[in-house]
Parts: structure tokens; C-alpha cells; sequence
């Protein structure tokens, strides 16, 4: 414990018992009867503010990519269930996440390639990286993808994906609550009895349906707690925030950010996961700040850094970083002539639907981190 927060402690009341043979002999009586006692505990289990497992790092595709490719000639989808190369923070390898409670794969597939379908209570998103012909059917919706697009399955819902036969290799980026969802004990998988689905809606009904701005179907009631447009398309992205960057100056922290809503509700696209796209215009440099929430961020576009805890790290088309809760961060446009746009999961819609959600600026040094490392 540093000297200050010690001090801090012995003022504000907080635990600080020094450990005698007579207390040693009490904690191991307590022990052998499942008990313990809460002040050799409280200080970890209640910090004066979160303190994140989670490594701030970076996965860079150029050293995976080749790897991620790899897979297809060692192992089938089939044998594996799912292919993927997961994303293992070293500070959350127990739960198996990138960051916080999220997880993060990368998944292969070649044209002709077809997962079989199944169902689970994580929610997840797909998020297409490379490639043409990348398909996705949720609960009879089929849904094609470009790069850039990304696709729901939410909790409970039927899906799978595959790649055309007319297509290229793709990989893409796939996003999961697993870990959360696993800290709450109400995980459940279910393989679809035919192994795949029938498609019972015309392709890309749900963007012709629930992804016309300013527009809403008549009748078309939806009681469900995610967002009906399963699927979200870049370009229709990158055009609202071009339009944006004619019309707002956006925040000192963010640079110009949207975050992908359910249409009907005007929330997040699930329940448990968020999602945003922020452009840094050529040459902006953000503001330091911190928030709870923990983020994974692709590079969309663009290339440049984020300084995360006083660490700089340099990003480039398709690199993966994340910024745990309450980690400073501050993000720079490496051109002075293109814009630079970063994808951002987060579990925002957690933090903010149990009042969990905190946000501070960076008081110091006109906003910017001393970058140490
Ligand atoms: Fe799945
Ligand atoms: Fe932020």
C-alpha cells in the first residue's frame, strides 16, 4: 500500500490492524469455520476508487494476422466449434477477457464455410475486419456484411455465420459479454437441433426496416430488449459523422463520437454492450480523461496514438487496444490530412443502467498525461 493511501487510511478509519499471534490464531479458528474477519479484507475489497486488473495493451494485426490465418489449415470449424483466436489480457486471463468483463476473438473463414447455428445468453457483435461475402442469419434474418460492419446476436437469439462461396477469405472481430455474463452464473448454449437455420425474412429486411434516419415502420411493434436493426453499416457511419464534423465542434475528449442506438428506444444496441464510433479529424489530439466502463477499441481508419496510464501506444488500420475502467486516456490523430476513426465496444449500458458510471477529466498539464512509458 503506497504511504499516502496508508495514511489516508489510519485518518479516515479505515482498516489498519497489525497482525499479532493472538489475531493469526483467530482468522485460522474463523477460517476452519467459513468465516473471516472483514478488516483483513475491507481496504482490497473496498479501494477508494476501482482498481482495474486489466492490462492497458494493444494487439496489433500485423503480428496476428498471419497467425489468425493459421488456424484455417490446423484445425476445421467443425472439430473447434468456433475457430477463433481469442484476445487474453494478461490481468484477466482467468475469465478470459480482453478487458474487464468483455471478451474479444478474431475468427477465420473461407468461402463456402458455414457455422453451425446455436444460441447462447452472452451477447455479441461481429465486427467485419477483411474480407467479401461474409454473411450472418439472427433469428431468421439474414444479414450481409462489408468491412467495417458489424452485426448483433443478442442474448437468446438463434445465429450463424458464415462466408458466400463466392467470396474472399474473411476475418473479423467478434465481441462478447462471456465473462460478465459467467460473473453472474447465467450462462447457457444451445446448438441449433437442424444445425442451421432457415432464412424466413428477404436479405437485409432489418436495415430496409429499422435503419432509415428520422423513420420509424408503422406497426411495426418490437418488445425486445435489443435493438431490431441487427446490423449496423459503415458507410452510413462514416457519412453521419462527416455530416457531424460539418455542424458540431465535438468534445475536447472524444473528438466527433456517435454511439450506435436501438432504433426504437433510442439506447444502447443490447443490453450489456455499447457501441460507438469516434472520428479524430487530421491533426486532433483529445483531452485527457477517465471514466468506469471498461473499452475495446479497433482502429477503423486512419492511424495515430492513445496514451493510456501515462503509456503511449502507437496504432495503426486494424489494431486492437483497450482502456480499462477508470484508466486516463487521451487519443491523437497521426495525420495532418486524413481523419483517423476508432470502433469502440464497451459495457457503457451496464454502467449506466446500475448508476455505476463516473467520468473525471485530467486536471493537469493543460489536459495531456506526462507520457512515461
Ligand atoms: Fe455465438
Ligand atoms: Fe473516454
Amino acid at each position: 500500500m503506497a504511504r499516502h493511501d496508508q495514511y489516508r487510511e489510519e485518518v479516515a478509519g479505515r482498516a489498519n490492524v497489525e497482525d499479532t499471534p493472538e489475531l493469526l490464531a483467530y482468522y485460522s479458528d474463523l477460517e476452519k469455520k467459513g468465516a473471516a474477519a472483514l478488516w483483513t479484507v475491507a481496504n482490497k475489497i473496498e479501494p477508494w476508487e476501482p482498481v482495474s486488473q486489466s492490462v492497458p495493451m494493444i494487439w496489433r494485426y500485423g503480428d496476428l494476422r498471419d497467425d489468425v490465418l493459421r488456424s484455417v489449415e490446423l484445425v476445421t470449424p467443425e472439430k473447434a466449434g468456433r475457430r477463433v483466436i481469442y484476445l487474453d489480457n494478461p490481468g484477466r486471463s482467468d475469465v478470459a477477457a480482453a478487458v474487464g468483463w468483455i471478451y474479444a476473438g478474431l475468427q477465420v473463414m473461407h468461402p463456402g464455410e458455414r457455422a453451425s447455428a446455436h444460441r447462447h445468453s452472452a451477447s455479441a457483435i461481429r465486427f467485419i475486419m477483411e474480407g467479401q461475402g461474409a454473411y450472418t442469419v439472427v433469428d431468421g434474418h439474414k444479414m450481409t456484411l462489408g468491412v467495417n460492419d458489424f452485426v448483433l446476436t443478442p442474448n437468446g437469439t438463434w445465429h450463424e455465420h458464415a462466408v458466400d462461396e463466392a467470396g474472399t477469405p474473411c476475418i473479423w472481430q467478434d465481441g462478447l459479454d462471456i465473462p460478465f455474463v459467467n460473473a453472474m452464473e447465467a450462462n447457457f448454449y444451445e446448438v441449433h437441433p437442424d444445425l442451421a437455420q432457415a432464412v424466413t425474412y428477404p436479405v437485409d429486411d432489418v436495415t430496409r426496416t429499422w435503419g432509415n434516419p428520422g423513420l420509424t415502420p408503422g406497426g411495426g411493434a418490437w418488445d425486445k430488449d435489443y435493438s431490431p436493426l441487427f446490423k449496423y453499416e459503415w458507410d452510413r457511419t462514416y457519412e453521419a459523422l462527416s455530416g457531424l464534423a460539418q455542424a458540431r465542434d465535438g468534445s475536447p475528449f472524444d473528438g466527433l463520437l456517435m454511439e450506435y442506438v436501438n432504433p426504437v428506444t433510442n439506447g444502447p444496441v443490447m443490453q450489456t454492450l455499447g457501441a460507438s464510433m469516434q472520428m479524430l479529424r487530421p491533426g486532433e489530439k483529445t483531452k485527457a480523461h477517465r471514466h468506469t466502463g471498461s473499452y475495446l477499441y479497433q482502429v477503423c481508419k486512419g492511424s495515430g496514438h492513445s496514451v493510456i496510464n501515462g503509456k503511449r501506444f502507437d496504432w495503426t488500420e486494424r489494431d486492437i487496444f483497450c482502456v480499462p475502467s477508470w484508466a486516463w486516456h487521451e487519443h491523437a490523430n497521426g495525420s495532418a490530412r486524413e481523419d483517423a476513426c476508432l470502433f469502440c465496444l464497451s459495457d457503457l449500458p451496464v454502467m449506466r443502467a446500475l448508476g455505476l458510471y463516473r467520468e473525471e477529466a485530467f486536471g493537469d498539464n493543460g489536459g495531456q498525461q506526462p507520457v512515461t512509458a
